[in-house]
């Protein structure tokens, strides 16, 4: 047997992440949209990598989750994909690709999948988007489910506020997520929620449910790469805890680099040929 097959890590599944839920084990997850970046978080530990369409706020600068489309989706995917070896990688289904109709999922899914590697996709949306999970489950495809805020849906919400507080969303809440496990989700990602209500979700639902800013009573966390790592200047939102503040040790290290650019410094005798 080569040492290659008992250095490498095992991949993590679907099924792996649903025995971690029954087991009581928590699921960590972060986003991840290049190679280099892949690599670290995969090296970190993470059990779930999202390639988010946050992809196009933090890689391209656009405001909202909207423009993000088909092809630089797959693009981001292939190159988180190749960093990889044992998080479950799964990626976002952006905005527009399938709305229209189950046939519109599932043939975008496919090609997600195809042309890129990763092992599953996430969508944004409840009942409504039902037929389309059964769609794309029935075509072999897991599906990640994704409810509260949802950032797809912006512009009716009116902004990035914390959803379901009131009762009546709260409700639909709790049984959008009933209909996307049984259309077939195999997780479901809550976002922007209060802490009980998730906490509620997680223990009426069979399938890993992971939270981002819904408190610790689900079954993992997810957190934007860039924002965890403090590369976000100035982006602090309550339910964020940095785990490094990058900004400035990169901004530093390449005004120092600048500086010994302009003064002659950088490169030095044993620096060159
Ligand atoms: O696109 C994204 O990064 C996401 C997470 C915030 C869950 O959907």
């Amino acid at each position: 047997m080569s040492t290659n097959t008992i250095d490498k890590p095992k991949k993590v599944t679907t099924a792996t992440v649903r025995k971690m839920k029954a087991e009581g084990r928590k699921i960590a997850m972060l986003t991840a949209y290049d190679y280099t970046t892949a690599r670290l978080v995969d090296a970190g530990g993470v059990d779930m990598i999202l390639v988010g369409d946050s992809a196009t706020n933090v890689m391209a600068g656009n405001e909202t989750t909207l423009p993000m489309t088909l092809e630089e989706m797959i693009y981001h995917c292939r190159c988180v994909v190749r960093g990889v070896e044992r998080a479950l990688v799964v990626a976002d289904m952006p905005f527009g690709s399938y709305q229209v109709s189950a046939e519109q999922g599932v043939a975008n899914a496919i090609r997600v999948i195809k042309e890129s590697g990763v092992q599953a996709v996430k969508m944004e949306g409840g009942r409504e988007i039902c037929p389309t999970v059964g769609r794309i489950t029935a075509a072999g495809i897991p599906v990640c489910g994704h409810l509260g805020l949802t950032p797809q849906s912006v512009n009716q919400f009116g902004g990035y506020g914390v959803r379901a507080k009131d009762e009546a969303e709260a409700a639909r809440l709790l049984g959008d997520a009933h209909a996307l496990e049984e259309a077939g989700c195999f997780a479901l990602v809550l976002e922007k929620i209060p802490a009980a209500l998730a906490a509620k979700v997680a223990s009426e639902l069979s399938i890993p449910v992971i939270g981002i800013g819904a408190g610790a009573g689900v079954d993992g966390q997810v957190l934007v790469v860039t924002d965890m790592l403090g590369m976000n200047d100035g982006f602090r939102p309550k339910f964020l805890r940095l785990y490094a503040d990058l900004a400035p040790v990169i901004t530093s290290a390449i005004g120092r680099y600048c500086d010994d650019v302009r003064e002659g410094a950088f490169p030095g005798p044993s620096e060159q040929y």
